[in-house]
């Protein structure tokens, strides 16, 4: 969270600067400023709320300069107001900081000791007093940041402008992402590609603990223990096209359009329609000999983890266990030799789930991780990478990344199932038949799309909305009910259908809408009861189906919404859609902020 970008340019840099927080505001938008460097001045300009309003600032108030830094924040100690935004500033040095500083308290208490002053309650200051204070007593810029990064601890990548060099940024990385950008005459820092992404397509990804000193000449890399280092440079692959609307209204609903593409595009890497086989990338262990997987993950990739465990126990016949990331540490999990740690992640930068990883492998575990960015520390620490090809998802409320994330793990589980001997060829081929429907049967799911925008006004005016599914639809019911609090700021609840009677029935009246998942199935007939435990209570249900579950249950439903008839296993892929749809139209309704939903933010890059 957070987004940092920095600029060594040749032409006027404070409008470029903007326009790179603008690809990077899905990473936090509670304030945003730059800071430039010219004549010998630091120049900042900073602005409480969405972005537009440093643009509104820096109309009155330009700020000149041919280098700087600037920030989009996503509030972690100190509240959203212009004084705690970034850059912060000291007479000297200004500085932009994506992370949070954990010995924060220690370090300010002794600067205020040493008669230091303070402007913010945020943590980000004490580093701009700490190279402040020893660029004060002489010490040149990189010898200012050389002493002063052992000293903090927690997650950090830093932009630092000094008064006095117009020709200099440093910056600087732990826990958190960092790129250098190299263009003509000009060299770029910022949190990831795609900020830099119409500045150049040269970049290089800093490694954990490096430091950088950038000229209009080029970077010079440092390692953690300050020895030059040289870093590859690549080709970044991010477009600027790629985060533009284009004719949809929110980023949101063309991710959601997006999704038989992008998950074709994913299933493409994992199906070999030749033999019709599952392939997965070329690994150095066997996987036949994995006794246990334990999943971990956060928030929607955590639902995406939730069906994978259905799939890997039904059709691998492997045990899995599975726990958020920001539980999985701390509980002192039982991690035995021959598991399987499988971490999803769209960013693959969520702290919680890389901390997670991190423990995983100390502990011995093989580490697989199903990521949407492959340039990610996760992507990067894996042994087995599973990268989604969802391109770049900035709607905070994830969708597309949800369903190629369940494209992998519906092909993972099928390739373990046969690695262990639990299906035969034949089966295989099914199995790969089925999924390559995919996109089809998402088509024919997007196709309602009118008619769920047409009934969004009958759940737009509730309080509380409860989503009811069993087996691997329970996860989804889960997944309905986060997309809908995320977007549209109402109270919802997932629930397993049959564990309703156990409480959420209490809340049940005709002001409560009932959303339930049900293909028809094996499961259909309970889900059904339970669905009449609903409407005896003159609870208001909408069914979620295909055509022989609506025909046998649709009567009397305050709407029906119908999925096609299609394999269990695609089955929650198709079923995403619906409820993604109902959250953004009743979103839409309620006219609430769809791509920037109010205090969240798409990276979670803090504990
Ligand atoms: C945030 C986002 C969610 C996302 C979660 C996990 O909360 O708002 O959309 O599901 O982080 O992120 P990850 O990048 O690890 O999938």
């Amino acid at each position: 969270m957070c987004g940092i970008i920095g600029i060594v340019g040749k032409e006027q840099v404070a409008d470029r600067l903007v326009d790179g927080l603008r690809r990077m505001e899905y990473r936090g938008y509670d304030s945003a400023g730059v800071c430039t460097v010219e004549g010998g001045q630091l120049i900042r300009r900073r602005a409480e709320g969405k972005l537009n309003n440093l643009v509104i600032e820096l109309a009155r108030n330009p700020a000149p300069g041919l280098i700087g830094i600037a920030h989009t924040r996503w509030a972690t100690h100190g509240a959203p107001t212009t004084s705690n935004a970034h850059p912060h500033a000291t007479g000297e040095v200004a500085l932009v900081h994506n992370g949070i500083i954990e010995n924060f308290k220690p370090l300010r208490e002794a600067l205020i000791a040493r008669g230091r002053k303070f402007e913010s309650e945020t943590d980000t200051e004490v580093v701009a007093h700490l190279v402040s204070e020893q660029v004060e007593a002489g010490l040149s810029p990189q010898d200012a940041v050389k002493a002063v990064l052992p000293t903090l601890r927690g997650a950090f990548a830093l932009a630092i402008a000094f008064r006095t060099h117009d020709d200099m940024l440093i910056g600087a990385r732990l826990g958190s992402p960092l790129v250098v950008g190299y263009g003509e005459g000009e060299t770029y820092l910022g949190s990831d590609a795609l900020a830099l992404a119409p500045l150049t397509q040269k970049i290089t990804y800093l490694e954990e603990g490096d430091w950088v000193v950038i000229t209009r000449d080029g970077a010079q890399i440092f390692d953690a223990a300050n020895n030059p280092v040289t870093r590859a440079i690549v080709a970044s692959g991010a477009t600027a096209a790629a985060i533009e609307k284009g004719n949809y209204r929110h980023f949101m609903q063309k991710e959601i359009f997006e999704q038989p593409v992008v998950v074709a595009q994913t299933l493409r890497s994992y199906l070999r329609r030749v033999d019709q086989s599952v392939a997965l990338p070329q690994i150095d262990f066997d996987l036949s000999t994995i006794n246990r997987v334990t999943i971990v993950a956060c928030g929607t990739s955590y639902y995406a983890g939730m069906v994978a465990k259905y799939w890997f126990e039904q059709f691998a016949r492997l045990p899995v266990d599975i726990d958020v990331a920001s539980e999985f540490r701390y509980r002192d999990p039982v991690l035995e030799p021959g598991g399987l740690a499988l971490f999803i992640s769209q960013s693959g930068e969520t702290a919680d789930t890389l901390a997670a990883l991190r423990h995983c492998k100390a502990a011995g575990q093989t580490i697989a991780v199903v990521v949407n960015v492959p340039t990610s520390s996760m992507a990067r620490e894996a042994d087995l990478l599973l990268p989604t090809h969802a391109g770049p998802e900035i709607g905070v409320a994830s969708t597309k990344a949800f369903t190629c994330q369940l494209a992998v793990l519906a092909a993972l589980a099928a390739h373990l199932a046969v690695k262990r001997g639990q299906v035969s060829r034949e089966e295989e081929a099914a199995i790969v038949n089925h999924l390559v429907e995919t996109p089809a049967a998402l088509n024919a799911a997007l196709s309602h799309d009118e008619e769920i925008a047409a009934m969004a006004h009958l759940i737009a005016p509730a309080r509380d909305v409860l989503y009811l599914g069993r087996g691997p639809d329970y996860p989804l019911a889960l997944e309905g009910a986060l997309k809908l609090k995320e977007i549209s700021y109402i109270h919802a609840e997932g629930y397993a259908s049959g564990e309703m009677k156990h409480g959420p029935i209490a809340l049940i009246d005709e002001a409560v809408p009932v959303i339930v998942l049900a293909p028809s199935g094996p499961l259909f007939e309970k889900t059904v009861s339970n669905m009449q435990e609903v409407r005896a209570r003159g609870g208001k249900v909408v069914l979620i189906s295909d055509a022989e579950g609506i025909a046998e249950a649709g009567e009397g439903c305050l709407a029906t919404i119908e999925m096609p008839k299609v394999h269990p296993l695609i089955a929650p892929l198709v079923y995403a859609v619906p409820v993604q749809l109902l959250a953004y139209h009743v979103a839409v309704a309620k006219g609430t902020d769809v791509d920037q939903p109010r205090n969240l933010a798409k990276s979670v890059t803090v504990e």
